[in-house]
């Protein structure tokens, strides 16, 4: 239970973009730090909201409708459903924060596509305190 897990331990280890990785899981929630830089994939995800925390850099949230620019600190929800695309020009850390069944690309399967058992690789042997 005594467990500390931080930001950057996580963060620094991610050599490719877009390719988030679970930093907790919390009660049936994935809490997941990601790299990103350059345009990702249109998609939706149908049953969860998805939270976006920019810790570092500048990132853009384009839904069909709208756009929204967040730098660091600021937190915004895509609402489930809602087809969105993140952008970063330059490279951005982020949090996310999304339901545990949740696939980040949604219903689409691209090269950017992880598997969830890609985006938990050192989140179990952590826990156990290794
Ligand atoms: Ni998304």
């Amino acid at each position: 239970m005594s467990h500390v897990t931080h930001f950057n331990d996580v963060v620094d280890g991610l050599s490719e973009p877009w390719s988030p990785r679970v930093l907790a899981q919390v009660n049936d929630h994935f809490v997941k730090v990601a790299k990103v830089e350059g345009e990702f994939t249109w998609h939706a995800h149908e049953n969860s909201d998805e939270m976006f925390w920019v810790i570092e850099g500048e990132l853009v949230i384009e839904y069909e409708d709208s756009t929204v620019a967040l730098g660091p600190g600021d937190l915004h929800v895509v609402p489930r459903g809602k087809r969105h695309r993140p952008r970063a020009d330059n490279e951005c850390k982020i949090v996310l924060v999304e339901a545990a069944e949740t696939k980040h690309t949604g219903a689409e399967v691209t090269a950017h596509t992880k598997t969830i058992e890609e985006q938990l690789v050192g989140f179990r042997s952590g826990q156990d305190g290794q």
